[in-house]
């Protein structure tokens, strides 16, 4: 196969930051994608549906200006320790498509996330009541786990036991990395609380060598971290499936160049610039191009109970270079593999 052409497909999960770099930043998913899921963690984060839908506003704004007025973001509410289930309900009544789940200290700018899930155990409740999903970053926090254990103890500790408590609940377990949470994902026993997962593109195309080959690769560093190849493959199968619970959400999140080579680097790799032509390599590596369409265009809208796009995106095997880096305001912003070369391209 050489060339594909799918519905015009949506990013599940993608960090557009705030401010001057909006335009910058915007402009790469909104040429690829119809609609984006916008993760909440600003500084400060976007606690309230009031900060939700004026930052929405300052993103549609930004897509204007770049070129893309038809693209549209849809919003997501932080959880912390004191999140009220009034806000759940205003968030519902808003348009509001899901409320992001950081523990506290798992990753960037989630140091007002959750410190404990019973604190947050009405606003919970209400969000499974109103249908509204939990969008989770899935790692347990404390030190004496190790990194590459944090999401495989999450589903025990954590993921599971709130499924119990809250059976309506709709998750979505987000950017997962393991072949535990592919089996949890795959094998889970709904009972109305539907469960869905989001994969990365980096996390189809590597694994945890990535980040030390020749040297340490801070651009290959986001959280959770790249894990072994037999995760990879897991994901790789996943993601190719059958199954409707797997969808397509980037995690793509921009750093500026000089944080992230930095000797304590931000986590995060930016992979909006080419991301279905990454996914497409992915897909590619295994035969399993036809699958691209269903994982990147109905899986999702169909989980969030949203239309699927009109109009198409065409996928060509067109070999390109992965510009050396962008720009991101003043600041410069280096891509995954940059100076590499991918096989496929988008047309037009
Ligand atoms: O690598 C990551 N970067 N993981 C996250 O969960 C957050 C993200 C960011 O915002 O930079
Ligand atoms: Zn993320």
């Amino acid at each position: 196969m050489n060339k594909i052409t799918i519905t015009r497909p949506d990013d599940w999960h993608l960090h557009l930051r705030d401010g001057d770099v909006l335009p910058d930043l915007v402009k790469h998913t909104a040429r690829q994608f119809s609609r984006a899921l916008i993760m909440p963690n600003l500084r400060p984060p976007v606690t309230t549906v009031a900060q939700a839908k004026s930052y929405q506003t300052r993103i549609h704004e930004a897509a204007q200006v770049a070129g893309y007025p038809q693209f549209q973001a849809l919003m997501t509410l932080y959880l912390t320790d004191k999140t009220l289930p009034s806000e759940i309900e205003n968030a519902k009544e808003n348009g509001i498509v899901g409320v992001k789940l950081y523990p506290a200290g798992a990753t960037t700018n989630s140091d007002a996330g959750v410190t404990n899930l019973q604190h947050c155990d009405l606003a919970i409740a209400k969000m499974a009541e109103l249908g509204i999903p939990l969008l989770v970053h899935g790692e347990v926090t404390h030190a004496s786990i190790d990194l590459f254990d944090r999401e495989a103890v999450f589903i025990d500790e954590v993921l599971d036991p709130l499924r119990k408590r809250h059976p309506r609940l709709r998750v979505v377990f987000e950017h997962i990395t393991t072949k535990q949470a592919v089996d949890y994902v795959s094998q889970a026993n709904t009972q109305g609380g539907e469960i869905g997962a989001t994969i990365t593109a980096h996390h189809l195309l590597y694994n945890r060598n990535a980040i030390f080959i020749g040297g340490i690769r801070p651009h290959y560093y986001c959280l959770p971290v790249l894990k072994r190849e037999e995760h990879r493959q897991a994901l790789l199968d996943a993601a190719t499936s059958d199954s409707k619970r797997f969808f397509l959400g980037t995690d793509s999140a921009p750093h500026a160049q000089h944080l992230k080579e930095h000797a304590c680097g931000c986590a995060g790799c930016f992979t909006a610039a080419q991301a279905l032509e990454l996914y497409a390599q992915a897909f590619a590596s295994v035969g399993k191009l036809q699958q691209l369409e269903s994982f990147a265009a109905f899986n999702g809208a169909d989980f969030y109970g949203l239309p699927r796009n009109e109009g198409t995106v065409t996928i060509e095997k067109i070999s390109q270079k992965i510009p050396l880096s962008y720009s991101m305001g003043s600041d410069l912003l280096v891509p995954l593999n940059a100076g590499e070369s991918l096989d496929w391209s988008i047309l037009g």
